[in-house]
């Protein structure tokens, strides 16, 4: 059995495995276990509207499940900096059914947020990777991750696990509000039961790709990530596994966004990291992608280094772009389970060129939690 050097290599690696025991945990025979989902309904929000509440990577899966939840179920999401949410002091006329999203369970912004939502009789689901968290025990339902303990600082398995249960979440709430048949949602659940084996299959290839592009790109100082849709939130994970792991500065924007001052940055040592994924069968998807190769058509005459994470086999990204790092072609909304994980490799050589360990960046904690002084 194969050793990793450090806990976050280990990590990426046993992601299949994590996305199949998350899997496990709430899907049966090609359905939504319905034991599991059963409790949702005292959490389900009758006013339409959702808020998500979240800390850093957690957050970013927020993101994404915003455009899930929006896209596939029809309610409207809000997503806050949960340090913000509780500052806010608004008081409001709108009663959203709130979601904190949090690994440890524990981080103390995002705790303080649960409790407000609480305070104020929300009812609150807390997805977590710890059972026994407080925020677990304190919410209103509790749906926690398959992702197995995680220790290096960088969170990588529970971010992809977070990915998955907001998936379900989303084919749940379509369902139950009816924007999506149950055949559709059946169809949705064997692609996603398939996700683990392509993740097995690319990442060999993965890590020897990103290890060669971190030696290619390590005299970088600052890093543009820039993603569409439900990809931006990738962008965003992207660009922040890169500053905690590696210390390299990075930003993550919407695409459309480079034009609006971030292109002043670009050159030699300011590439780009470009999401230029497509789902073909979904024309939102191919419009966001056309947009995409205009811009790395653009960023080729100015001369712009870049690095996208593309379809196999799309020779027009790979014209255009200066390297190209495939992924295997899923549905719109599992793209991001396949694309972050590329982006995590490259965070984890470019520490690894830079002498940095992985495990422990300096500063970070795994869970930020305040003593009550603080
Ligand atoms: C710290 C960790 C991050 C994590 C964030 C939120 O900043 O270093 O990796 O994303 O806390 O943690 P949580 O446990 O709430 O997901």
């Amino acid at each position: 059995m194969r050793t990793f050097a450090y806990a976050m290599l280990r990590e990426i690696y046993e992601q299949p495995e994590a996305v199949r025991r998350t899997l496990a945990m709430y899907t049966e025979h090609g359905r939504l276990k319905e034991e599991r989902w059963k409790g949702l309904t005292s959490w389900t929000s009758r006013s339409g509207e959702v808020l998500i509440a979240a800390s850093g990577s957690s957050r970013h899966s927020g993101l994404a499940a915003e455009v899930m939840l929006e896209d596939l179920s029809g309610l409207a999401v809000d997503v806050e900096y949960a340090s913000e949410y509780s500052c806010r002091g608004s008081e409001g006329s709108r009663f959203p059914s709130v979601i904190v999203l949090s690994q440890s369970g524990e981080t103390s912004d995002t705790l303080a947020a649960l409790r407000t939502a609480s305070g104020k009789g929300q009812p609150t689901l807390a997805i977590t990777n710890a059972p026994d968290s407080t925020m677990a025990r304190e919410a209103t339902v509790s749906m926690p991750l398959g992702a197995g303990t995680e220790v290096a600082i960088p969170a990588t398995k529970s971010f992809l696990c977070q990915l998955v249960v907001l998936y379900l979440l989303s084919l749940y709430e379509g369902e139950q509000r009816g924007t999506l048949a149950s055949t559709e949602v059946a169809a949705r659940l064997v692609e996603l039961d398939a996700l683990p084996a392509k993740l097995e299959a690319h990442l060999e290839a993965w890590e020897r790709g990103m290890n060669s592009l971190a030696a290619t790109y390590r005299d970088a100082s600052t890093f543009l990530y820039l993603g569409r849709g439900v990809h931006y939130p990738i962008a965003r994970e992207g660009a922040l596994k890169l500053k905690e792991a590696s210390y390299v500065h990075a930003e993550g924007y919407p695409t459309g966004e480079l034009k609006h001052g971030p292109n002043a940055l670009v050159s030699e040592r300011v590439p780009l990291v470009v999401l230029a994924t497509v789902d073909h069968s979904l024309a939102a998807s191919v419009l966001r992608y056309e947009k995409t190769l205009q811009l790395l058509e653009e960023m080729k005459a100015q001369g712009a280094r870049v690095l996208a994470i593309a379809n196999q086999e799309d020779r027009a990204v790979k014209a255009l772009a200066t390297e190209c790092v495939c992924v295997p072609p899923l549905s719109e909304h599992l793209l991001p389970m396949a694309e972050v994980v590329p982006l995590q490799l490259f965070s984890y050589f470019m520490a690894l060129q830079r002498g940095i360990d992985v495990d422990r960046p300096r500063n970070l904690a795994k869970a930020v939690i305040e003593s009550a002084a603080g």
